[in-house]
């Protein structure tokens, strides 16, 4: 067997990666393919590609099923160059690799067949496959010791490395005791890849064209064949939403891992969860129940307080955001902002120092260095058909309960009185007011008391 240490380093060789998904159940219980599924907002299928391309994959092709038109878009958008190949019948997974035929005679110098259904795959793992056929191994299957081999294909190993993989179904009694399982990846060394594979014959118990019998027949071919062992949970693939979620927690717990080691203190570590691409800075604190949705990046010793949910935003260093703020797409929090609690921002960018403090919706708008939005100011930034901007400037107090209707601007250093609906444009350090002026009656309370008083009790 192969430790991953011992291996040699695969350089610029070029890799071609081929992705099965193809074929797959219905177990999902889903309109959506199973592989478009996510895990970390990230698609199982751009899980997969995403570590093949990281283990340096060159070309990828993806094995779809006919009609297939959101997959192939999902795998375009994971790496621009991927192909698409059709799998027309579910002939097996060997079958599914020969989709992939045209690719596989381009001359690559090591081939990886992977499964869109198996999100948990490292960058490392595909490393290590690609180095060992780079020390000259073949053929490298993947194995892992499973808690309950059922249903699995078992590696039958002789003296010299693999000598065979034998599915659930065709084993044998001594067999089936075997508990070193096939994870169902592949690697194999690309000059003689198409070769093995287009001698592989369906005369088993599925009537399947096994990716698995690449294994006897390189032996049979004087080639060596090998196992890599990964850890069971990076190799399980996900058939029904159990699983997925299984999958889920095991991604969420390497992200936490990940995010704790790079110098994020996590208060409640198992309760936030990340994107894939989460990225936070050093000494940044999270607090608990925090979601994080894509594309969201906080700069070091910014503190994101409990029950927050933020996607598409970056907040900017020693910035704040809640307790219970939610930051949209596009939002941009500048160096030291302050985003409180009940506070919603959407594509809007706070300059450094800005603070929206409670209860307010900003959306659209970009609000100056220093500015102070205070409590229950909303911008009115739709009309029903159209979106507007509202413009804040530097160091702008806009009072509690305005409403700026969009478009709008309130130039550096203006005053908002309470309670304006901002209509017209504000000038640099003048004030605007704009709410019905106070009346009062002297008395009126003691005279509305003594006539009620006086009505006949009901
Ligand atoms: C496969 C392995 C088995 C291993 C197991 C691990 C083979 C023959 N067997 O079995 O040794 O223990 O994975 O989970 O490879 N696919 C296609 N087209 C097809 C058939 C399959 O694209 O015609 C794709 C599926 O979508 C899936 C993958 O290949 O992503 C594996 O196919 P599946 O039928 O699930 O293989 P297993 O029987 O689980
Ligand atoms: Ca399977």
């Amino acid at each position: 067997m192969i430790a991953p240490s011992q291996a040699p380093a695969s350089g610029a060789r070029s890799c071609l990666a081929i992705v099965l998904a193809a074929g797959e159940g219905t177990r999902m219980k889903s309109d959506l393919p199973k592989v478009l599924h996510t895990i970390a907002g990230r698609s199982m299928l751009g899980h997969a590609i995403a570590a093949l391309v990281g283990a340096g994959a060159t070309d990828v092709v993806v094995v779809v099923g006919p009609d297939r038109d959101d997959v192939a878009r999902e795998a375009g958008a994971a790496f621009g160059k991927a192909r698409i190949v059709v799998q027309r019948e579910r002939l097996g997974t060997a079958h599914a690799v020969l989709a992939a035929r045209e690719a596989l005679m381009e001359g690559h110098d090591d081939v990886v067949v992977a499964f869109a259904d198996t999100p948990l795959m490292t960058t490392e793992t595909f490393t290590s496959m690609r180095a060992a056929i780079a020390g000259g191994t073949h053929v490298l299957a993947v194995g892992f010791e499973a808690a309950d081999p059922t249903g699995y294909g078992r590696l039958v190993m002789a003296d010299e490395g693999l000598a065979a993989i034998v599915e659930h179904k065709d084993a044998s009694e001594a067999e089936r005791r075997i508990r070193l399982c096939n994870a169902g990846l592949l690697a194999l060394s690309g000059p003689h890849a198409l070769d093995i594979i287009a001698r592989i014959v369906n005369d088993n118990a599925q009537r399947e064209y096994y990716l698995t019998d690449a294994v006897k027949i390189a032996r049979g071919l004087g080639l060596s064949a090998q196992v890599l062992v990964a850890p069971e949970d990076e190799v399980q693939g996900v058939n029904d939403r159990v699983q997925l979620a299984r999958a889920e927690a095991a991604m969420q717990k390497r992200l936490r891992d990940a995010a704790m080691r790079a110098g994020a203190t996590l208060l409640a570590p198992d309760t936030v969860y990340f994107s894939h691409d989460t990225k936070l800075g050093r000494d940044v604190t999270v607090e608990p129940n925090v979601f994080f949705g894509p594309g969201v990046i906080i700069e070091d010793q910014a503190v994101i307080h409990a029950c927050s949910h933020l996607e598409g935003a970056h907040v900017g260093r020693k910035a704040s955001v809640g307790p219970f703020a939610r930051l949209r797409p596009g939002v941009d929090l500048g160096e030291k902002a302050k985003v409180g609690n009940f506070v919603e921002i959407k594509a809007a960018s706070l300059g450094a120092g800005a603070k929206v403090s409670h209860l307010s919706y900003i959306g659209d708008a970009s609000v100056g260095a220093g500015a102070n939005i205070g409590a229950g100011t909303i911008t009115c930034n739709y009309d029903g058909f159209s979106k507007f901007r509202t413009i804040i400037g530097e160091g702008a107090f806009v009072g509690s309960n305005s409403s700026l209707v969009a478009p709008v601007s309130i130039a550096a250093g203006a005053y908002v009185g309470s309670g304006t609906v901002v209509t017209k444009d504000v000038a640099a350090d003048s004030l605007a007011v704009g709410r019905a002026r106070q009346v009062e009656i002297p008395g009126w309370a003691n005279q509305f008391r003594a006539r009620k008083k006086a009505l006949p009790k009901v």
